[in-house]
């Protein structure tokens, strides 16, 4: 049976993917990274760091990468230092370049907010582009409640690592295992231009954009994106 390694994005925890574990006839493995969910901070400097962190906790000599947002730039980072792990891809809502000089100076201004009023900081400023306006209430109560269950510390170590992230772009056109691109249509973090970019530079790559979705739309719409991944598995 083959698994399927779900990664995370920031600020959240594995819960995120708890829609995702409907998914028939695979392994899931959902790992909370160092500082996120109930995971204890451990000493991370940068998007490798928490690569190695996954492969060290991750027994199986191959799996799927499945990575969400921040959890993407993590699965690229396994595919350039580990590529002998993966036997397949999937990208949600994420991107392969890096931060723009305007995006890492907002990061660390964000720690400036983070250090002095906590993890709500980041929290009410994102919380708005997770999800579409027209989500049911007590699906975006529950992200403000994972996204609250971060440490700051987990955010703080995190905002550093995404500022300093490489750019990944080099990567995508060596990346040989089947691929699954998806992207919230309404996706404002990451919009569908980053997916289709992504899917045509990666040889064996499928796109699948997912209506009246946002950033999350693994969560918001499940569905469409459980589906989605199981005619990939099948592949
Ligand atoms: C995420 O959802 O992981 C973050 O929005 C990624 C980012 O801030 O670049």
């Amino acid at each position: 049976m083959n698994t399927i390694v779900w990664i995370h994005g920031f600020p959240l925890s594995s819960a995120i993917f708890e829609p995702q574990r409907e998914i028939g006839g695979v392994r899931h493995l959902m790992p909370d990274l160092p500082g996120f969910g109930r995971a204890p901070a451990v000493p991370i400097r940068s998007i490798d760091d928490y690569a190695h962190f996954i492969l060290a906790v991750v027994e199986e000599r191959q799996a799927t990468y499945a990575g969400l947002s921040m959890g993407g730039y993590v699965c690229l980072a396994i595919a350039r230092l580990a590529p002998e792990r993966m036997n397949g891809l999937i990208l949600l809502d994420t991107r392969e370049t890096p931060d723009t000089e305007e995006a890492r100076k907002g990061r660390f201004e964000t720690i400036e907010k983070v250090r002095q009023q906590g993890v709500s900081a980041v929290v009410d400023a994102m919380l708005p582009k997770m999800l579409t306006a027209a989500a049911p209430q007590a699906m975006k109560d529950h992200v403000r409640e994972i996204m609250m269950s971060s440490s700051a510390e987990g955010v703080v170590v995190a905002l550093r690592a995404m500022a300093d992230r490489p750019d990944s772009s080099p990567v995508l056109p060596d990346i040989r295992v089947p691929t699954l691109v998806v992207v919230g249509e309404e996706d404002s973090i990451t919009p569908p231009a980053d997916a289709e970019r992504m899917a045509k530079a990666i040889p064996n790559a499928r796109l699948v954009k997912v209506a009246r979705a946002a950033h999350l739309a693994n969560y918001e719409r499940a569905g469409e994106v459980n589906r989605a991944v199981e005619e990939f598995m099948g592949r």
